[in-house]
């Protein structure tokens, strides 16, 4: 392909209502440099027009590694019998989400496995006394819950739900779940809008049967989605589950994936994850940075449990002190010319935007 042929294709998934399944294939084919360097070069283009040079923070608390689960790719599985497993305090929790306040940043990401046992008034509790005596932007991540948990915790005061599709495949997801169900994950996203959460979602690059033609669907899921945060991780095998002999992803693959969500989603919060942060032991977050990404995730987990929150082996950042993550940022920020943010960093996507819809 030219890079003009590059730039034309791009220009049409950029202002189709719903890109081409072949186009968008035909750009995650791509392998020149020079060619890669335009889609790299037309995605940031629309990360400055649409969310500017600012990198948002975002303070992790990854409060239990208990799964119910089966996520034949994650370390945390129920599956996985060597790992210790923890569930932190309602006073360890509000310790954590102080330090978080101190660092200046002002969003708390609540993280945990999917817990059968996770008393949803606890959790409300907990979001109550955050709002209440820190007045952050609270994020949720646990998973497929009822209804009425999520509309519990969203009149408690939360305020951003993330629930990646991991993989908008449905016979891939199967393969992926065993037991769990890929329409109930849909409907958790639908809920989840209808209760007016800002929405995340996303998915894992490089998954065992994972095609060109399903990323491709992916990147119109997302489109679809209308979503306000999208996550683009690539794989990590860990050693204790069933695709531990699996290579992990490409990170010219995970690069692609992210510009394509950047070109298609536009406004959306795109982070440099921490898994593009570990693959193959480099820091490659800042080229995440430079291809779309705006949003960076410093986790403040307390250091005796964050080295049992093993989603994936060799995790970056598992015994830095979490009080040195936000000077740590800047420089990384500042190496690509952009500068940290320490605002809230709501949705951009709130005023006079296609509402989502999902096809499922
Ligand atoms: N239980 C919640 C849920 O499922 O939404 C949140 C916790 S889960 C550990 C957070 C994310 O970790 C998942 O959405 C998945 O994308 C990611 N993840 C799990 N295993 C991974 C792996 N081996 N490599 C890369 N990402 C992984
Ligand atoms: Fe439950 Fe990964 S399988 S958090």
């Amino acid at each position: 392909m030219t890079q003009s042929r590059v730039h034309t294709v791009l220009q049409r998934i950029y202002a189709a209502d719903m890109p081409e399944l072949a186009d968008v294939e035909e750009i995650l084919r791509i392998e020149a440099q020079d060619e890669l360097g335009v889609l790299f070069g037309f995605a940031d283009d629309v990360r400055r027009e649409y969310v500017g040079d600012a990198v948002l923070l975002r303070g992790i608390i990854e409060f239990s590694n208990v799964c119910r689960n089966t996520c034949m790719y994650c370390g945390l599985n129920r599956h996985n019998v060597r790992l210790t497993r923890y569930r932190l305090t309602r006073e360890e929790i509000l310790a954590t989400a102080a330090n978080i306040k101190q660092a200046g940043v002002k969003t708390v990401v609540l993280q945990s496995g999917e817990e059968d046992n996770l008393d949803s008034r606890w959790l409300r509790q907990v979001i109550e006394d955050i709002k209440k005596e820190f007045d952050m932007a609270v994020t949720l991540s646990v998973g497929e819950r009822r209804r009425e948990d999520y509309e519990s915790w969203r009149q408690a005061g939360a305020d951003r739900y993330l629930l990646k599709i991991e993989t908008s495949d449905p016979d891939l997801y199967r393969e992926l779940h065993p037991g769990m169900s890929f329409e109930n994950r849909i409907g958790c996203l639908r809920d989840l809008v209808e209760l007016g959460y800002q929405t995340g979602s996303g998915n894992i690059v490089g998954l065992k049967g994972q095609t060109t033609r399903s990323l491709a669907g992916d990147v119109r899921f997302f489109k679809q989605g209308n979503f306000d945060m999208i996550s683009v991780s690539p794989f990590i095998p860990h050693p204790q589950t069933a695709l531990a002999d699996e290579p992990a992803a490409d990170l010219t693959m995970t690069l692609k994936m992210t510009a394509l969500t950047r070109i298609v989603s536009r406004n959306a919060h795109i982070p440099a994850t921490t898994a593009i942060g570990s693959l193959h032991g480099r820091d490659e977050r800042p080229r995440a940075l430079a291809v779309g990404a705006n949003v960076l995730m410093p986790n403040f987990t307390p250091a005796p449990y964050r080295r049992y929150y093993e989603i994936y082996p060799n995790k970056r950042c598992v015994s830095e002190d979490p009080r040195a993550c936000p000077d740590c940022l800047e420089q990384m920020a500042a190496t690509i010319g952009r500068r940290v943010d320490y605002g809230r960093g709501d949705s951009l996507k709130r005023v006079g935007c296609a509402p989502h819809t999902f096809s499922n």
